[in-house]
């Protein structure tokens, strides 16, 4: 099968499309022919090896391999057909259209990827094409589960803090339809896309700092590293919460005092990827809560355009790699 693969930590040129051995199928695994995968800022950041946060970089190099990627197809997450099932397996069949999360197996850049049918992996929203369908689980099961744990609740102030990305623009949607009003902070081309998909307020980056306004928020959803965080404190209401998704290591000691000894909790999360959570997204996206926004869909062969892209041009959406694409699906309607 074809694979793209990295044999080196590197820039986007590391990454190879070559003739790779098609993932042998243990009993408890489901052989999923790969449709669709988002290329990710996660993606970009274990393939370049630089982290917006640097405490990652020691855990990662220990879990993803020290002097070269253990794992050496990317792809976490992913749209696809299920191909066959092991023996121990129940839930699915051959055939089923499914989405969701390769977790830290990844291999969803390859043409066929086998997963523990444990993983987060549900039916595909049966209104979304493929590549639609890839761009929701990485976006919408993070922003689902931070959105939660700060127990967001209809009419609150709501600001998210790299709204625009992946995580952020499930964000805007996922938190509009609990009944909030909602302030997406991003770049200044951002700002149609994000009322178009239910931002109230827009807060260009690049001009204002959103810590300093004077505006107070019930909830600050932070995606970005590097913000002042005593200032992002101070722009919460008494009983405000502010969570970090991408927490530098001061911020996570800081905010232990923050919710110990004030009124207002700040907490990191790193999200859990449930199938509850996946099973959620899929009707929300069903029922029309939310939709996953699809900036650019590239072929396999031009993978390392496909995270250039993510890493230094103004994307409106998610990047997808079309990995089976002689398929009409994997065109947006
Ligand atoms: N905690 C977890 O469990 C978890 C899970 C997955 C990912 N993450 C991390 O979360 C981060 C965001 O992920 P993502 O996939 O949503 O990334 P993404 O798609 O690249 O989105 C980031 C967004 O933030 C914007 N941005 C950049 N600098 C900004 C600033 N100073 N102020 C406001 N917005 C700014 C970017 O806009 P521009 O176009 O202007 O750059 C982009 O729209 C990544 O670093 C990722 O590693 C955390």
């Amino acid at each position: 099968m074809k694979a793209i693969t990295y044999s080196n930590y590197g820039p986007p040129e590391v990454l190879q499309l070559r003739d790779v051995e098609k993932p042998v199928l243990k009993d408890d695994e489901v052989l999923i022919r790969v449709m669709a995968a988002e290329a990710t800022k996660a993606d970009c950041e274990m393939r370049s090896f630089r982290f917006a946060v640097m405490w990652f970089w020691l855990p990662m190099r220990i879990a993803f391999g020290v002097k070269r990627p253990r794992r050496q197809i990317l792809g976490g997450y992913f749209s696809g057909v299920v191909a066959s099932c092991g023996k121990d397996v129940t839930q699915f069949s051959e055939g089923d259209e499914v989405f969701g999360s390769a977790g830290l197996k990844l291999g969803a850049y390859g043409e066929y990827v086998a997963l523990p049918a444990s993983c987060t992996i549900a039916a595909k929203p049966g209104n979304m094409s493929f590549a639609e369908a890839a761009a929701v689980p990485l976006g919408g099961l993070n922003a689902l589960h931070f959105i939660r744990l700060a127990n967001v609740q209809a009419g609150e102030k709501v600001l998210i803090n790299g709204a625009g990305g992946s995580i952020g623009s499930h964000g805007v949607q996922i938190a509009k339809s609990m009944g909030a009003e909602v302030t997406a902070v991003d770049s200044t081309h951002k700002e149609g896309m994000l009322r178009s998909i239910g931002a109230d307020h827009f807060i260009d980056y690049t001009k204002e700092d959103f810590a300093t306004t004077g505006r107070k928020y019930d909830v600050i959803l932070d995606m970005v590293s590097g913000n002042s965080y005593s200032a992002s404190i101070k722009a919460l209401n008494p009983h405000g919460r502010y969570l970090s998704g991408n927490p530098r290591l001061s911020v996570m000691l800081r905010s232990v005092f923050t919710t110990r000894l004030t009124n207002k909790t700040a907490r990191f999360a790193f999200a859990g990827e449930s199938l509850e959570e996946l099973r959620t997204l899929k009707e929300m996206v069903e029922s029309g809560k939310i939709e996953s926004i699809v900036d650019r869909i590239y072929p396999m062969s031009q993978a390392a355009d496909a995270h250039t892209c993510v890493e230094t041009e103004q994307r409106l959406g998610a990047v997808v790699l079309a990995i089976h694409d002689s398929d009409d699906d994997l065109c947006t309607e």
